[in-house]
């Protein structure tokens, strides 16, 4: 069997700066941030499952773009992939996490070096801050 998808959503704005969620659950992650996404569907497509679960979980529309070119085994049945978006329609709100910031790249990187993030999420770092400065 292939391994289940977990999409996860690096939302940036036009100002760069990235939007980050903030885990209420597991206790493992709690109060860690996050690129907000889940678990795709059974042959769903990746950008569908990324606009299904971002409008799931912040109530906005995006217009999903590229991967990002890091993929992450979180466990033998589990693969994490990022997928660039841009909000097309409503302002972010968290339905399921906690709290969301928008956060530069400086700020990122504070964040990284406090070990703020999920450590899943840490592989896509370089390829976000660097895409936030160039930008
Ligand atoms: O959000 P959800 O609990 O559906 O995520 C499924 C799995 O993917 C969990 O193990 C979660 O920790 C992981 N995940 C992650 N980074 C993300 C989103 C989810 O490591 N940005």
């Amino acid at each position: 069997m292939s391994p289940r998808i977990v999409v996860a959503g690096a939302v940036t704005s036009v100002d760069n700066r990235l939007l980050l969620a903030q885990r209420r659950y597991p206790a493992t992650v709690a109060g860690l941030w996050e690129l907000p996404g889940g678990k795709a569907e059974d042959d769903e497509d990746v950008k569908f499952a990324l606009r299904r679960e971002l409008r799931e979980e912040l109530d906005v529309g995006v217009e999903v773009g590229e991967r990002l070119a890091e993929t992450v085994a979180l466990s033998d049945d589990l693969t994490l992939i990022a997928l660039w978006a841009r909000i097309t329609d409503g302002v972010p709100r968290p339905v399921e996490h906690s709290r969301l910031r928008w956060v530069t790249a400086e700020e990122l990187d504070k964040m990284v070096a406090g070990h703020q993030l999920v450590p899943a999420d840490t592989v896509w770092v370089p390829e976000l801050s660097g895409v936030l400065r160039r930008a």
